[in-house]
């Protein structure tokens, strides 16, 4: 598959060197299509591993991962341009974090809208599914647990997209849970300040959700 990585940060560089490990294209977009990580980043990841704006990721890509800071996502998908994205999967990794020195981040919005829902509706012909913003990017590809995969929660409103999704996460190495549509987001999001929270406390960063059944 051809997959667009929309940032290059964190996130967007572990989860292209995991599509890229996969066998996919892909291409990582960025305000500045010679930016500096996404260059290096190309170089580390092989002859299937390209780099170029936020348009020419999103148009190159059957799929697109948005992993942009929150403030300038709505920049990014209007970069990226709505026609490149159009009728395509759009998984949004990103969380709506808002940033106090000093404190935990926030939840820039959350209760009665999400970033998930915002996302949708400023790419409202793409086919948004949350995912990957419920773990840390260490642990996104191939995540090592005592006690077996974690769950990744994803939502978002078309069915067809989620089985795509679904099936990058059993990829990946996660069991996925649907929690159906991208008003899920509203509490996926928050398990992100959770997950972040848990982290500051006991200083460890190598946790991931899992929801135990009988
Ligand atoms: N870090 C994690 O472990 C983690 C885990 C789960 C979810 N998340 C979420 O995933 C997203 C990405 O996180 P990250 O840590 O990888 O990177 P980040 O530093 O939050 O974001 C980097 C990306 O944001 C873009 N960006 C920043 N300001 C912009 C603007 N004004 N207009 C357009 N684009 C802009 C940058 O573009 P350029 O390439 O042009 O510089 C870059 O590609 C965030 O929403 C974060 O909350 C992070």
């Amino acid at each position: 598959m051809r997959v667009g990585i929309l940032g290059t940060g964190d996130v967007g560089r572990a989860l292209g060197r995991a599509f890229a490990q996969l066998g996919h294209q892909v291409k990582m977009g960025s305000r500045d299509a010679n930016n500096e990580k996404g260059k290096a980043w190309a170089a580390e990841n092989g002859p299937a591993a390209s780099t170029g704006s936020f348009a020419e990721a999103a148009q190159f890509a059957e799929l697109s991962v948005l992993c942009t800071l929150w403030s300038g996502t709505e920049n990014a998908l209007r970069l990226a341009g709505s026609q490149n994205l159009a009728g395509k999967v759009l998984i949004d990794a990103t969380n709506p974090l808002v940033f106090t020195p000093g404190a935990p981040p926030a939840l820039a919005l959350g209760h009665t809208d999400s970033g998930g829902e915002q996302v949708q509706r400023w790419a409202p012909q793409s086919r948004v599914v949350k995912a990957f913003n419920t773990v840390g990017h260490a642990h996104m590809f191939k995540p090592q647990f005592p006690g077996g995969p974690p769950d990744m929660f994803i939502c978002g409103n078309d069915g067809g997209a989620k089985t795509t999704v679904t099936g990058i996460l059993t990829a990946f190495g996660w069991n996925t849970i649907d929690t159906g549509g991208i008003k899920g987001a509203r509490l996926l999001e928050p398990m992100c300040i959770l997950w972040v929270l848990y982290g500051m406390r006991t200083n460890t960063w190598n946790h991931a959700f899992k929801l135990l059944r009988k």
